[in-house]
């Protein structure tokens, strides 16, 4: 039989999972279940680069794993954890990091937006970030990293860190490639269209959240900033209406063109209820499912136990094997 080929990906539980995250990377970690074996990480420990509130960080955890479940990723197929109980992250990550420049550390744009929103707390971690992500999915030696756009830099910088690895101790880990979609990779905010929607937006209304109820999300769409042209069409000049376009393409599974025919001659008004409707369609089973595995705590740490341990039994041969290659005594 053919090995399947190896899928990591991770998602920080800061909250609640925006519209962005689930078409960017959470609704295909679930379709690609099939096909690879995948390896999917609640990332914890990600989140403290950022000063977090250790009970709302534990509670947001296990929610994260509850809603990561509710949208239709399979324990049994898959392996689902939390980061913080493979130790074998923080170890790759030493190694890691002494195979990693500066120079290009302090290239990462993320890096740079998120110590000038933070400037109170530029914490080395924080800088550091990208060599753990590059150990998340090093250790599993995984072939593919299903994410959105605004993570391609930080694996770009996985893949040169890997190929510099082998290049130094031998062929060792697998160099991976991202998997990023071609529709959704970047869902923009419905106030600022130029910018990605993201959770930590000071201003509510320009991001969906997972859990926002139909009224909220239909409130939302409606007061998604356009522009004053009225004519539905997809344009670089046009990013709100393209926004609302992509989200509605995914959602449906019709292509611009056929989008652009259905709203012929209708406003906008039109396009952003429709908008609005599927993703209440899309998020109201996935809801249900939310609340009633989160009730079943015992079940949740279950899935979270049998996870981690599977995840260690990959993760441990290969820090292991990368210990024995820079040198580490082994008894
Ligand atoms: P995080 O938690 O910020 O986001 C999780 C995933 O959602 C995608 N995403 C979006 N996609 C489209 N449009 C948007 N507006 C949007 N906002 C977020 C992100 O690209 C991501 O795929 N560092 C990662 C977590 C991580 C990880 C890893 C990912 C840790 N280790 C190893 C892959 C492999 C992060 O902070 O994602």
């Amino acid at each position: 039989m053919e090995t399947k080929k190896r899928i990591l990906s991770g998602i920080q539980p800061t909250g609640t999972f925006t519209l962005g995250n689930y078409i960017g990377a959470v609704r295909n970690w679930g379709l690609l279940q099939q096909e690879y074996e995948c390896i999917y990480m609640v990332a914890n420990m990600h989140a403290i680069t950022v000063r977090q509130t250790p009970a709302d960080l534990r509670r947001q955890t296990r929610e994260a794993a509850a809603l990561l479940l509710a949208c239709g990723i399979d324990p049994k197929t898959s392996i689902l954890f939390v980061q913080s109980h493979v130790p074998a992250h923080a170890e790759l990550n030493w190694v890691l990091a002494c195979s990693t420049q500066f120079g290009e550390l302090s290239r990462m744009t993320q890096f740079k937006d998120k110590s000038a929103r933070h400037a109170d707390n530029v914490n080395a971690g924080l800088f550091t970030y990208p060599v753990l992500m590059a150990a998340d999915i090093l250790v599993y030696n995984a072939d593919l990293v299903p994410v959105g756009a605004d993570q391609k830099q930080h694996l770009e910088l996985a893949r040169n860190v890997a190929g510099r690895f082998n290049g130094v101790y031998g062929d060792t880990l697998t160099v991976p490639d991202p998997y990023i979609p071609q529709t959704g990779a970047r869902i923009m905010s419905l106030q600022e269209p130029d910018k990605k929607m993201s959770k930590s937006d000071t201003n509510a209304n320009s991001f969906i959240l997972m859990l926002d109820d139909p009224d909220t999300i239909r409130r939302k769409f409606k007061r998604a900033v356009t522009d004053s042209e009225g004519r539905v069409y997809a344009s670089p000049e046009k990013p709100g209406v393209t926004n609302l376009m992509s989200i509605y393409s995914v959602f449906t599974g019709k292509d611009m063109a056929a989008i652009e025919a259905e709203f012929d001659g209708r406003g906008y008004g039109d396009l952003k209820s429709a908008v609005a409707e599927s993703v209440v369609e899309t998020f109201a089973p996935i809801q249900d499912e939310y609340r009633r595995i989160l009730a079943d705590k015992a079940y949740l740490d279950e899935v979270l136990k049998d996870g981690a341990e599977r995840a260690r039994r990959i993760a441990d041969r290969v820090v292991s094997k990368v210990y024995r290659k820079v040198g580490f005594l082994q008894l």
